[in-house]
């Protein structure tokens, strides 16, 4: 482990190793310090919790969030559950990975964007959502979705 992930894992276990269900804050927090959870921060943790590292590997694996790899510049976070899904959203995760070149859970050999599902943003009422660098948007057309890809591609060069 680099220095960086060493101190985020370390501080993470000592925040939350006294806790109840420790195991989310911590990937949490080590996720929020390095923007991903690489697989060698699995035995610390799993050694702080008393867990096995199948346990550990299993909630990070359960929880698309907890990528293990750097994201890349943007990342686009398309909703694939069932109210999405029943206004468009399946064709708009065509048209995404076609203008990306990468397909759900991959990121572009040119680090310009990571493509990701979620499964429900509480935005249903607005369906199809899809979020980029956090930011919510709803109600996406695909030619909205052609206009934010273009910003996106503006902001990569
Ligand atoms: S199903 Fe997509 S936001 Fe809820």
């Amino acid at each position: 482990m680099s220095p960086a992930m060493s101190g985020a894992v370390q501080a993470a276990i000592a925040a939350h190793r006294d806790r109840p269900g420790a195991l989310l804050p911590m990937l949490h927090d080590i996720l929020a310090a390095l923007g991903h959870v690489p697989r060698a921060c699995v035995p610390a943790l799993a050694d702080a919790l008393n867990l096995s590292r199948a346990e550990v590997l299993g909630v990070m694996s359960f929880y698309h969030d907890f990528r293990e790899h750097p994201p890349g510049r943007h990342v686009v976070k398309l909703c694939r559950a069932e109210a999405c899904k029943s206004m468009g959203a399946d064709a708009l995760a065509e048209r995404t990975r076609a203008r990306l070149g990468i397909d759900f859970g991959q990121t572009r050999s040119d680090g310009a964007a990571t493509l990701e599902p979620v499964y429900c943003l509480g935005n249903c009422a607005c369906a199809p959502a899809l979020t980029i660098d956090g930011r919510l948007h709803g109600r996406v057309t695909p030619t909205r979705l052609d206009a934010l890809l273009d910003e996106l591609d503006g902001d990569s060069r």
